[in-house]
């Protein structure tokens, strides 16, 4: 097998009590659009951090096309295309600018052609000329992804490249990535959405804490809980705890989740009779219920007990 692009062993990372990674080992091949999905603070930026170069892990190694990052930082970082959460846009230059400094410090030939070419895929033409300062939201955010493509590198790493955005602007940013996936380009990608790992990604790990719970590729990340799938109801009142308790106690119910009126009840599927019998027996009045199949949310709850979304708050 050819060499890995990436290839990161018991990766340590502490800041003085708290430690951001823990013993973290993958690699990044060729063509793979791989996922860090975790909640805020999992260590996702951390990992990026050490992998270009900007942080020395406190153990561990990271090798990039066989290089470390500590010793050939410039090297390092001229061969992956970095797009930051937040953008690094100078504002007082213009966007052809700010498109050919980029491609100065990649050291890359043709600048003027290549910027061009790059101004034209990302439609920023309208503003080539014009100060980054007067971009709208959406443009920036196409600017910030040309800066991480004017290098053409065979690996893009992208960190929460759609947190906050609209919907019209994360489909945007989905195409984008696609567009890379097309191109044969390896991409790594963080984030705490778990549609869009579920969607983009080839293959997924899961973080939390520092660790890496579980990995596979979305599909085989469901498989594993392959015969559960998961009933809510939404109550009107809150249901009494012996529901909660006599649900859990039910011998394949594999767990239940009581947030104030809303009841996760994750189960093989033939508990499901007996458990719509206890809500059915326990009177109360439902608004709402549904069952679905397995996502990765039930995954990541399945092996952390956590929910992804459970550190709430978006930076
Ligand atoms: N420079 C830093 N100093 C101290 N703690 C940090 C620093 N950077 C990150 N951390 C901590 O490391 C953990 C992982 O952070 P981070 O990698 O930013 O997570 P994520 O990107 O997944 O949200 C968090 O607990 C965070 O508070
Ligand atoms: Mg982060």
């Amino acid at each position: 097998m050819s060499m890995s692009l990436v290839k990161v062993e018991k990766l340590t990372m502490k800041f003085g009590d708290t430690t951001a990674l823990n013993d973290v080992t993958f690699a990044i091949e060729k063509g793979e659009i791989l996922g860090l999905l975790g909640p805020n603070g999992a260590g996702k930026s951390t990992t990026i951090d050490l992998i270009v170069g900007l942080r020395r892990p406190t153990s561990g190694s990271v090798l990039v096309y066989g290089l470390d990052p500590m010793k050939n930082g410039l090297k390092v970082r001229r061969a992956i295309g970095y797009v930051p959460q937040q953008a690094a846009i100078f504002d007082t230059l213009t966007v052809r600018e700010n498109l050919s400094l980029a491609a100065e410090l990649y050291g890359i030939p043709r600048i003027k052609h290549r910027v061009a070419a790059i101004i034209n895929e990302f439609e920023l033409e309208e503003k080539a000329d014009k100060l980054a300062e007067t971009l709208s939201g959406g443009q920036k955010h196409r600017l910030n992804f040309a800066l991480g493509s004017v290098a053409d590198s065979q690996l893009v790493i992208l960190d929460e490249p759609t947190v906050g955005l609209d919907p019209r602007r994360r489909a945007e940013a989905w195409g984008f990535i696609r567009r890379l996936r097309e191109s044969g380009k390896a991409v790594l990608l963080t984030t705490h959405y778990m549609e869009e790992a579920d969607e983009l990604c080839s293959r997924i790990l899961l973080i939390d804490r520092g660790k890496i719970v579980a990995q596979g590729s979305p599909q085989e990340l469901k498989a594993t809980l392959s015969e559960e799938l998961v009933a809510e109801y939404h109550f009107a009142q809150p249901p009494a705890c012996e529901l909660v308790d006599g649900i859990t106690a039910l011998p394949d119910v594999v767990g239940a989740n009581l947030d104030q009126l809303s009841l996760k009840v994750t189960l093989k599927s033939c508990a499901l009779p007996q458990v719509q019998q206890l809500v059915q027996e326990s009177k109360l009045l439902i608004r709402s219920s549904s069952e679905r199949g397995i996502t990765l949310d039930d995954v990541f709850r399945h092996y952390t007990g956590r929910e992804l979304r459970e550190e709430g708050h978006e930076k």
